[in-house]
């Protein structure tokens, strides 16, 4: 099931929300930002605790690693990164698509029932939000037709503008 809500996502009450991080996983702006300020230092700390697998990259793009929620009702935090929007030309689609499925890999490893997401890249890193919730919809529903977990799929808009973008994605 695949729900679209407009809310802050550090407010929602389910298994796991989805951060929109970088590289680095050492907070933000946008909704890493808030996420981190939610949750409280222990998730600075956690994601300290996260091995890098290069120089300042503990989360590679289209990836995603698992902490805890700490303060944020949510159990899990799935920190995923996702790809700067450089035009299109640069396997940007592709990026998107796999920092999804990433993250719904890294829900159902975690046993969670309810997942939500923001709408990745398409705040700083300028990701055309039409093209991103289509993606998102489309990865979603591609991970759904062959797995029970997650069962619940939050899409979450921070504005309404976003809400009707991801709902005409949805009806699509
Ligand atoms: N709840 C839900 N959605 C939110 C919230 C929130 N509290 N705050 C922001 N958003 C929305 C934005 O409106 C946007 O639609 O999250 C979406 C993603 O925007 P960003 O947070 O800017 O994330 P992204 O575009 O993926 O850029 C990631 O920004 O904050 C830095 O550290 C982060 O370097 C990374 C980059």
């Amino acid at each position: 099931m695949i729900d679209v809500v407009q809310a802050d996502i550090t407010t929602l009450d389910v298994d796991a929300v989805v951060n929109a991080a970088n590289q680095r996983m050492l907070g933000g702006g946008g909704v890493d930002g808030a996420i981190h300020r939610a949750a409280g230092p222990e998730l600075l700390a956690a994601c300290r605790a996260v091995p890098e697998v290069a120089p300042g990259v503990r989360c590679p793009t289209g990836e995603a690693r698992v902490t805890p929620g700490f303060r944020l009702p949510a159990e899990f935090v799935i920190h995923t990164v996702g790809p700067v929007w450089r035009g299109g030309g640069e396997g940007e689609d592709d990026l998107l698509a796999s920092a999804y499925r990433a993250s719904l890999a890294a829900a159902q490893a975690k046993g969670a029932q309810t997942v939500a997401f923001p709408a990745i890249s398409t705040g700083v890193y300028g990701f055309p939000p039409q093209r991103a919730a289509r993606i998102a919809v489309e990865t979603v529903r591609q991970w759904q037709a062959g797995h029970d977990l997650p069962a619940r799929v939050l899409l979450v808009a921070f504005d309404a503008a976003s809400a009707r973008t991801l709902r005409a994605a949805l009806a699509a």
